[in-house]
């Protein structure tokens, strides 16, 4: 078993794109600039935004980020939405999810210009990429995609279950895997809620994704050997050893699993990493783009 070290792959990737930054800023042009959006007190999202804006300090990007309380309006977010829309000085941005409930996240998300949708969350650039077209690809799938490729692992012909068929995961993940393209061409069966014989479905998976956010939720008896396990999970689970009071806990039971299996993720460690290199990815696209425009 190898453990798919997604640290190790996102350093590589910031390496590279250091280097292109420093070549941006020797030839006198504007490096790429990524805004956050945070809207409340949500420990998880926190803890995610401060390690993207950590991320482009890292690589030498611009980086700003904006927090409001809970308490702010649908309004006064979709006003800041269409302001940075129009700021030339911002190449990308995001608006952390979940937002709070009194907000409706989908009209958020379409209020974002698609050209500045760096986590490629709008419907424009998920209709783009669909249609194989040039789009932004959401982080966590594409930080997956990136994570197989540079491990070279095969997925051609491969079956890859799929398990969670959420918006920002699963379901774009499964239209990435399934594309015509020598490092996707899989085979996919997503899976959910009301998905019958999900253990036999998943012990017949080549490459098994779990984005289900329930904690060891895949056991030793749902892996066919020498499978490769990518666990996306992210539950936060109280352990007072730890100092921040918490541990975080992957979707597959790790020390059961791992044992079975050819490659695994760790959690964490594994895709989340991956998913800020995708971000700056996206981000350098963005600058590129609006540099050539
Ligand atoms: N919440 C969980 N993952 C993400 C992500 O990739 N982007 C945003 N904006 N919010 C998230």
């Amino acid at each position: 078993m190898q453990i798919l070290d997604g640290r190790k792959t996102s350093a590589s990737i910031k390496d590279e794109l250091k280097a292109k930054v420093a070549e941006l800023k020797k030839e006198g042009k504007k490096v790429p600039h990524l805004a956050a959006v945070l809207v409340g007190e949500d420990g998880g999202s926190i803890t995610y935004v401060n390690a993207k804006v950590k991320a482009c300090d890292y690589v030498g990007y611009d980086s700003t980020l904006i927090r409001f309380p809970d308490s702010i309006s649908e309004e006064e977010l979709l006003s800041k939405v269409d302001e940075l829309n129009n700021d030339k000085s911002i190449d990308g941005f995001i608006v952390q999810l979940p937002l709070p409930k009194h907000i409706d996240e989908r009209k958020v998300t379409l209020a974002i210009d698609p050209a500045k949708d760096v986590d490629g969350f709008h419907p424009e650039n998920i209709g783009r990429m669909s249609l194989g077209l040039p789009s932004f690809l959401p982080a966590t799938p594409n930080g997956i995609m990136e994570l197989l490729k540079r491990h070279n692992i095969q997925t051609e012909g491969k079956h890859c279950v799929i398990i969670g068929r959420s918006s920002i995961v699963g379901t774009p993940l499964s239209i990435l895997m399934s594309r015509n393209d020598k490092h996707a061409n899989a085979t996919v069966t997503l899976c959910h809620s009301r998905t019958k014989n999900l253990e036999e479905i998943c012990r017949d998976a080549d490459i098994l994704v779990a984005a289900i956010g329930k904690p060891y939720f895949v056991k030793e008896n749902m892996v066919k050997d020498g499978a490769v396990v990518i666990d996306v999970g992210t539950s936060r689970l109280e352990d007072s050893s730890k100092k921040s009071g918490y541990k975080l806990a992957g979707d597959v039971a790790f020390d059961e699993v791992a044992e079975k299996c050819s490659f695994i993720t760790p959690v964490p460690g594994g895709v989340g990493p991956m998913t800020i290199a995708s971000l700056l990815l996206n981000t350098y696209e963005a600058n590129k783009r609006f540099q050539s425009a």
